[in-house]
Parts: C-alpha cells; sequence; structure tokens
C-alpha cells in the first residue's frame, strides 16, 4: 500500500502522516515543549519524509509559524511541502469570552502576515480556526475563496464548526477540507458531518487524533496535567477521564497481542476511516513522530475494526 495520498479534490499530494505542530512555537498552551525542542519536532518530521505540516496563527501567536518558516527557509524545497495553517484575527479572551475578527480586510491581512512569518507565497491550506458570532460564515467563505482565486492560497479549509454552521459556510461550495475533532474516544462527527462531508467531496482532517494523547495508552488515573490543553478538555476530568481510560486500556491489550504500539491501533484505525486522507498527530518528542509514522505498517483487518470499535462502545 502506498504511503502516500492525495487530499481529496485538492490535489494536493502528501505522505498520509502529516505533523501536527501544535506544540511548535506554542509555550502558551505547552509550557513544557522549549523552541529548541519544537524546531526539532519540525525538522525529525522532515528528515522522516512527512511533507503536510498544520500550523495556526494561535500556536504561539505567530511563532509556531515563523519557526517552521525558518525551517523551510534554511532547509528549501518549498515545493515538495504542503502548509497548512490557519486564521483567528485579532484573537482575544474579552471577559473570558473568545473575541476573533474575521471580517473581510483582518482575513486579507491574516494571510498577508502568515505568508511573511512562514516565509512563503502561498498557502496549501487556510482554515478558518473558528467561528465569530459577527461575521456570516458564507462570506468568509467568499473572502477565502477570492484569496483562492488570487493565488495566495490553494485549498479552503473550517474547523470548530457545528453541522449548521458547516452548512453556513459551504453555501457557494466553496469548501475543500474540514478539520474536526475525531478519534476513538470522540466521534461525534459521525452523525451528521462526515456523511455530509463525504457526500459533497470535502476532505476531513481529525484533529486531537491521539485524543491529546490519552489514546497512546501511557496515562493513569494519578496523573496530573499542567498544560492549557488537557487542563481545558473534558476527556480529561472526572468520571469521563476513569471511563476513558478504561476503554484504552483494552486497546493497550489489543495493541500489545498485535506487537504494535496502543498510539498505532489508535491513528491505524483512523486511517481506515472514509473521507480521512491524511492526520496529523503532534508530539512532544521527535521519537514520538518516529513511532507514528510506523502506524503505516500498521494493517488492521476488518475483524479487527470491529473488535476495536467494540471495545469503545460504539456501533461498527
Ligand atoms: N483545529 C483545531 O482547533 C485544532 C485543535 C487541536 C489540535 N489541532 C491540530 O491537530 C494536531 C494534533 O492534535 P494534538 O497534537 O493537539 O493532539 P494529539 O495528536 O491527539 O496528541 C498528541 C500528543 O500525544 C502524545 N503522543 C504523540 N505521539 C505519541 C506516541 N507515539 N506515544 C506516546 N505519546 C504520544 C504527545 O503528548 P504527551 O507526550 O504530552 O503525552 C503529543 O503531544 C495539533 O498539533 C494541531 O495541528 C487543531
Amino acid at each position: 500500500m502506498s504511503n502516500r495520498t492525495t487530499i481529496g479534490r485538492t490535489g494536493l499530494n502528501v505522505f498520509k502522516i502529516g505533523l501536527g505542530a501544535g506544540s511548535v512555537g506554542n509555550q502558551m498552551m505547552y509550557p513544557n515543549v522549549t523552541e529548541e525542542t519544537g524546531k526539532q519536532l519540525v525538522k525529525t518530521a522532515l528528515d522522516q519524509g512527512i511533507n503536510f505540516i498544520d500550523t495556526a496563527y494561535l500556536y504561539g501567536l505567530g511563532r509556531s509559524e515563523e519557526l517552521i518558516g525558518e525551517i523551510i527557509k534554511e532547509r528549501g524545497g518549498r515545493d515538495r511541502l504542503v502548509i497548512s495553517t490557519k486564521a483567528s484575527p485579532d484573537f482575544k479572551f474579552v471577559d473570558g469570552v473568545m473575541e476573533i475578527d474575521n471580517s473581510r480586510p483582518a482575513l486579507r491581512q491574516a494571510v498577508e502576515d502568515s505568508l511573511a512569518r512562514l516565509q512563503t507565497d502561498y498557502l496549501d491550506v487556510y482554515f478558518l480556526h473558528f467561528p465569530n458570532t459577527k461575521t456570516p460564515l458564507a462570506e468568509v467563505a467568499g473572502t477565502l475563496a477570492e484569496l483562492k482565486q488570487a493565488g495566495k492560497i490553494k485549498a479552503i479549509g473550517v474547523s470548530n464548526v457545528t453541522f449548521d454552521q458547516l452548512l453556513e459556510f459551504n453555501t457557494d461550495g466553496h469548501l475543500d477540507i474540514l478539520q474536526v475533532q475525531y478519534s476513538l474516544l470522540v466521534r461525534e462527527a459521525e452523525a451528521e458531518i462526515i456523511p455530509y462531508c463525504l457526500d459533497n467531496q470535502i476532505s476531513i482532517i481529525p484533529f486531537y487524533p491521539l485524543a491529546d494523547g490519552l489514546l497512546a495508552g501511557k496515562y493513569t488515573k494519578n496523573d496530573t496535567f499542567n498544560d492549557m490543553s488537557r487542563m481545558n478538555n473534558p476527556l480529561f476530568h472526572g468520571e469521563a477521564f476513569l471511563d476513558n481510560l478504561y476503554r484504552v486500556e483494552r486497546l493497550k491489550a489489543f495493541a500489545l497481542k498485535k506487537e504494535v504500539e496502543t498510539a498505532q491501533v489508535a491513528l491505524a484505525w483512523l486511517l481506515t476511516r472514509p473521507g480521512v486522507d491524511i492526520i496529523i498527530p503532534g508530539a512532544k518528542r521527535p521519537d514520538q513522530i518516529e513511532s507514528n509514522i510506523r502506524t503505516l505498517d500498521v494493517h488492521l483487518s476488518e475483524n479487527e475494526i470491529h473488535q476495536i470499535n467494540e471495545m469503545f462502545g460504539m456501533k461498527p
């Protein structure tokens, strides 16, 4: 089986495992990951043949993009890379409520800023990171379509939308890729969002493919977390956390028997799902990237997929 694929209708040819660069240059969210480690993660990914890197303005308020830009500049070969980033112009919290400016001028400026930080003249995938209540989503999609027309971006994406918001964003059929939370532990997107994407040739890139590390099987009920991501993630709290650990224990036993790593089974399962062409697991250490790439050697039979679905108490 080939390790490369084309992302849906975008024509973008990628290695099936990308790098989720959420921890790169993002000490605000991940205080334990230094900039040097972040750069090492990107370099390891590129050395291992990964050519899709997913970042966002929000990851360190531009710092993740800057570090990735420096590495691309140093190494060259921009045309072999697929760079995905996300817009959240003027992101701030006001009285605990997230505010962003998704207006046409703000998005046009945000693209220019990302291009400058990434030291490139086009973005392969550009996502609207979050909707807001002020700018209608069909209007946002129209702005991104203009940017695509102008050659600034190659594919249009959106993330963190409900099903209704997805429909609104895609009023004029501009959407190429959806980024949605999707893993063995979070399968809500299967109800309406994924069937709609399949019907409308919209590709799906799951975020939190390892449920923020939970599906790697190394955490216990005694672990505590100091990163903003897990402190805000309901999967890591209370009864839900204990429930999740119980399911992951079963996945661990399955992986042990198959002589592969637990994270690899979780990722291999995701790659079997309709509409998912590529996955973008994140990492805190280079060896995690190397291990995640070896997912491509893990084959799951129909019967094994069925067993895994049962472990997670979902319909097959
Ligand atoms: N659109 C959005 O709003 C949105 C939201 C979230 C994420 N994203 C994107 O999706 C990407 C992936 O999500 P994520 O990085 O947050 O979470 P994830 O991929 O579900 O989990 C990544 C974490 O799991 C652990 N891990 C990874 N590989 C491992 C391995 N082989 N063995 C053991 N542990 C391993 C590491 O954390 P520890 O070592 O600390 O356990 C790593 O940081 C992000 O990087 C970002 O690009 C997008």
